[in-house]
């Protein structure tokens, strides 16, 4: 595996690849885990040319505690990427990808970007599409790789891609669990002993409001009170918010008549966790990613 920190290297290795096949992106800022693993191995398939970025991208962050918090762990992530079959680690410094700083131009996210993960964060989806389309325009045409552990993320990806005519076909995987059913995540490294035993309420909450929808429930207050009432009566966790929203549209619905999402994000002291699950629908049947393009 070639590792660069040169955008001018990924940009003409990529080219060079694609003149033989497909280029496999899969953007990550590092401290990767068995989730990351799964894309870069679904990138492997389905690709002639898996390529990893490792980029802490301080756009996205909103304090300078948490972008320092953020857990670095470069020599174990090359392990990773090389044992999956990557053949190049794109592995930039700061001043590679900002050479004048902070960006001027940046993609503006648009509605959805102000709302839940938005609203907490704010200026974190503008930091995330921005450094994502910087990265799409240096591999150049690619499949693109991404979590539904982030669906919010994952959604604004593909808006972006589709409304600004990127020559990309972005890819949604599927979240990989802890056998409780936490979510992997960078962050949960940061979890203390016990703060990683309460931390599964998360899952716990979304996963009862499936029940209750396979079970005929079809009020989304109901659910949202549910699950909210579930976080909050959890050890250690202060809840941020819970949602359910259409699968397509991402507004808020009042009723489960098309196939909806449940999110949740909530504090385990310093470090804030968030989780989501397609909700069944209909009638028992729990659709995968309507908008996954390749992607369960
Ligand atoms: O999901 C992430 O790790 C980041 O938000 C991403 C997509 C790599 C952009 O920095």
């Amino acid at each position: 595996m070639e590792v660069t920190d040169s955008p001018d290297r990924l940009r003409a290795a990529c080219d060079e690849a694609r003149t033989a096949g497909v280029v496999g992106l899969v953007p990550t800022m590092g401290a990767l885990h068995a989730g990351h693993a799964r894309l870069l191995a679904q990138a492997r398939k389905e690709t002639s040319f898996a390529v990893l970025s490792i980029f802490v991208n301080p756009l996205q962050f909103d304090s300078a505690g948490d972008l320092d918090a953020y857990p670095r762990t470069l020599d174990h992530d090359l392990d990773v990427a090389s044992q999956a079959g990557c053949a190049l680690a794109f592995v930039p410094s700061e001043a590679a990808v900002y050479p004048d700083g902070p960006t001027e131009v940046t993609v503006d996210p648009g509605p959805l970007g102000e709302r839940l993960e938005g609203r907490s964060r704010p200026g974190h989806f503008r930091g995330v599409l921005t450094v994502v389309a910087k990265l799409l325009h240096l591999a150049g045409p690619a499949r693109a790789y991404f979590g539904e552990k982030d669906a919010q993320q994952l959604a604004l990806v593909r808006r972006m891609a589709a409304d600004l005519d990127e020559p990309v076909t972005i890819v949604g995987c599927p979240t990989v669990r802890e056998p409780d059913g936490l979510a992997l995540s960078s962050r949960n490294a940061r979890l203390t002993r016990e703060q990683r035993r309460a931390a599964p309420v998360l899952f716990e909450a979304l996963s009862d409001a499936a029940v209750r929808v396979r079970s005929g429930e079809r009020s989304a207050d109901v659910l949202r009170a549910e699950m909210a009432r579930a976080i909050g009566a959890g050890p250690l966790a202060q809840l941020d918010y819970v949602a359910v929203v259409d699968e397509r549209s991402w507004e808020d619905v009042a009723e489960i008549h098309a196939p909806s999402r449940a999110l949740a994000a909530a504090r385990f002291g310093q470090t804030r966790l968030i989780d989501n699950l397609l909700l069944p629908w209909p009638d028992g049947r729990t659709v995968h990613n309507t908008n996954a393009q390749g992607g369960a």
